[in-house]
């Protein structure tokens, strides 16, 4: 199936920042735009997400969900949800699992990462642009060596190499399945879902220092963290350590 409404684009800064500009122009929801090659590619909390170019998917999509602001992270974890079964479809019989947020991991490493950021006007949720970056045919030796035990990709994973465009349209076909579960539900059914994939659920955590168990996730998306003393804590944003 061909997606009228992907573009796709040689080399840009951050298709983050493409779709951003796109969205602010008026695109509609499920406009996307993937880039064979990323010069300024962004990672969570501010990191670097560097890719070699032409190997993994690099894509944004506009979102317009009508939910509450304290709902939005569930749309990245959403994602992640998508992203897991498009990895589960190319790498069967592995399959692939979450990490909170908003992570996929296969084998205990990490296959796709999702950026997701919110324009927020007038206390209202104006859009998302969603950004998910796959590692598709990225071999070991374009990891850093340090982070090469940690990483891995749907090539290395099964030996094949896929193509990138259809990559993409099926993500944004599973996206659009959940999504338009959001429209007719709304978004309360997404912690349980992604539960079902969860890595960590019942293990140790440490979080500032702080070990705990990760128990749960909560309507919003907060990890649920119970204490030693049996307090539950919620954490709303920032990096987890397993241990
Ligand atoms: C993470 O830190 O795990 C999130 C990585 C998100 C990377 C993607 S690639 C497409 C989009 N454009 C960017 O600049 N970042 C996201």
């Amino acid at each position: 199936m061909h997606r009228p409404n992907l573009v796709m684009v040689e080399s840009t800064e951050s298709t983050q920042d493409m779709a951003g500009k796109m969205a602010a122009e008026g695109f509609p929801s499920g406009a996307a735009v993937m880039a064979l090659r990323q010069t300024r590619g962004r990672g969570r909390s501010g990191s670097e997400w560097i890719s070699p170019p032409g190997k993994n998917l690099s894509l944004s999509v506009i979102l317009r969900p009508v939910i509450e602001i304290r709902h939005a992270p569930l749309i990245g974890m959403l994602a992640s949800i998508a992203v897991a079964t498009v990895v589960d479809l190319a790498c069967e019989p592995y399959q692939a699992f979450l990490k909170w947020p908003n992570d996929v991991l296969i084998q205990n490493r990490k296959i796709a990462g999702i950026l997701s950021e919110a324009r927020i006007t007038d206390s209202s949720l104006e859009f998302i642009v969603l950004g998910v970056g796959i590692n598709v045919n990225s071999s070991v030796d374009d990891f850093p060596v340090e982070m090469s035990d940690s990483l891995t990709s749907m090539s290395i994973i099964t030996g094949r190499t896929f193509d990138l465009r259809i990559t993409a349209e099926r993500f944004l076909e599973a996206l659009g399945e959940l999504i338009a579960r959001v429209e007719t539900e709304g978004p309360s059914f997404v912690p349980s879902v992604w539960e079902k994939r969860w890595a960590h659920k019942g293990h140790s955590l440490i979080r500032d220092g702080i070990k705990g168990t990760a128990t749960g996730i909560d309507s919003d998306g907060a990890l649920l963290m119970k204490l030693p003393g049996g307090e539950i804590v919620r954490i709303s944003s920032g990096a987890i350590l397993a241990t």
